[in-house]
């Protein structure tokens, strides 16, 4: 059954539907298959989410992660697996602030990377954690003990250079730390990042030399967090900016740019197109502010940064309320054409489609989920000796009221407003998340 909203056993939205937790971890192997799975495709597609394992929990960003897996290998989809993050915090029905402040005890629920051989699972105010190919948690990840602090779900990993590169935040002093990770792994910078306070910081981008921070205008209120949930509001006062910095520079380096007040979730790219550092992400107006009704959808926006003159533009791209913005791995930090995102539904974060950016012209071709199916992020994975930049797949988890089960879909990236060209039947539920990654063997 699905659990749904009722006048007696009212839910919010996170408890509810498909966005309600499920209670086991199954296997599966040698999955059936509608329609034909691309040879090419060797590897595991993951995807991370908050699944609370009692049931409850004060918002749908708190609860600890489960990731769910399909592995991928000559045309067959030869598992599928979801497993809990272990952390002390399962056995806590809602973890408490003291736990969640040790760094080693992540909830872990919000993405999934893979850089220098390892699958690292993160959570923005923890350590990240490491799991195995097969889903097993290895346990808190410290670069060899160089990693002291939190880290971000949404490092990114340079195409050129193969460094990760990632922050982390806090509501205490120092608010912004800056890291750079080799190709090997290898910490090999730290530098505090002097901002006026502590802000919710959930992404940030890079371009071939840069980094670009952004401070914007959330903040923690301890007041509000004693009364459940987040505990966050928007600061009025604040401000809001974007700092481009090189990548190997420190705090002094920083060029900040004011921009709008928003706030800005998630980020879809950014690139350097002459003295310009050019930043696509999905804002955010009214998120947090006193009288909140229900989050506002958030919009697709282009940022442009002149080093030289210091003058920054800012541009609506669409009207749409889209986010979970991808570009293909190979794209991120560098000049691209086409960025994807899924669609939200207008109460919830529930997503009914996904869209193709062609991004200069703002055009889009889409997908449009039926019959009360319901997707997830979707990932971009290149296809073998692609020549173009859409020569590739789209996938995603997809939710079928219907069967109360999930499918992993598999849509021709050129032509994503075709059925999909796999669908990969799972023998369980897989509830709406957040991200994931297609981590490749030859990774
Ligand atoms: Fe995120």
């Amino acid at each position: 059954m699905t659990i749904s909203e009722t006048a007696a056993d009212p839910k919010p939205f996170w408890l509810s539907d498909n966005f309600a937790p499920v209670f086991s971890e199954t296997t599966e192997h040698e999955l059936s298959v509608t329609r034909t799975i691309p040879t090419e495709l060797k590897g595991r597609y993951f995807r991370n989410g908050a699944n609370p394992p009692s049931g409850k929990s004060e918002d749908w960003f708190l609860a600890c992660g489960m990731i769910h897996g399909v592995e991928l290998n000559g045309g067959k989809a030869t598992w599928y697996r979801n497993r809990y993050i272990q952390t002390p915090l399962l056995e806590e029905e809602t973890p408490s602030q003291e736990s969640r402040m040790k760094l080693e005890n992540s909830i872990a629920n919000t993405h999934i990377v893979g850089h220098a051989g390892k699958i690292l699972a993160l959570a923005e105010l923890s350590l990240p954690i490491e799991v195995s190919k097969d889903l097993e948690t290895r346990g808190p990840y410290t670069f060899g003990g160089k990693l002291n602090a939190n880290m971000t779900a949404h490092p990114k990993i340079c195409p050129i250079t193969g460094e990760m590169l990632f922050f982390g935040y806090s509501f205490m002093p120092p608010f912004l730390t800056y890291h750079r990770a080799s190709a090997s792994g290898e910490l090999i910078q730290t530098e505090v990042i002097d901002v006026k306070g502590g802000t919710m910081a959930h992404d940030f981008n890079i371009t071939e030399n840069y980094v670009i921070f952004m401070d914007l205008p959330i903040v923690f209120d301890m007041k509000l967090r004693m009364e459940g949930g987040l505990g966050i509001r928007f600061d009025d006062e604040y401000g809001a900016r974007l700092g481009i910095m090189p990548r190997n520079g420190n705090s002094e380096d920083v060029i900040w740019f004011e921009i709008d007040p928003c706030y800005i979730y998630h980020t879809m790219n950014a690139y350097e197109d002459g003295d310009e550092v050019v930043l696509d992400g999905c804002r955010l107006v009214g998120y947090m502010t006193e009288g909140m009704v229900k989050p506002p959808l958030p919009k697709l926006y282009q940022w442009r940064m002149n080093l030289k003159t210091g003058a920054v533009t800012e541009r609506q791209i669409d009207d749409l309320g889209v986010d979970f913005p991808r570009v293909p791995d190979s794209k991120v930090g560098q000049p691209y054409r086409y960025g994807y995102t899924a669609e939200f539904g207008q109460d919830t974060p529930t997503v009914v489609a996904f869209h193709k950016y062609d991004m200069p012209t703002g055009n889009k071709t889409s997908h449009h989920l039926k019959n009360g199916r319901t997707g997830s992020e979707a990932v971009f994975v290149p296809a073998a000796n692609g020549t173009s930049e859409d020569d590739g797949y789209l996938m995603s988890y997809v939710y079928d009221p219907a069967a109360d089960k999930s499918d992993l879909i598999i849509l021709d990236a050129k032509n994503i407003e075709n059925d999909p060209i796999a669908v990969i039947h799972l023998p369980a539920r897989v509830p709406a998340g957040f991200h994931g990654s297609w981590i490749a063997d030859s990774e």
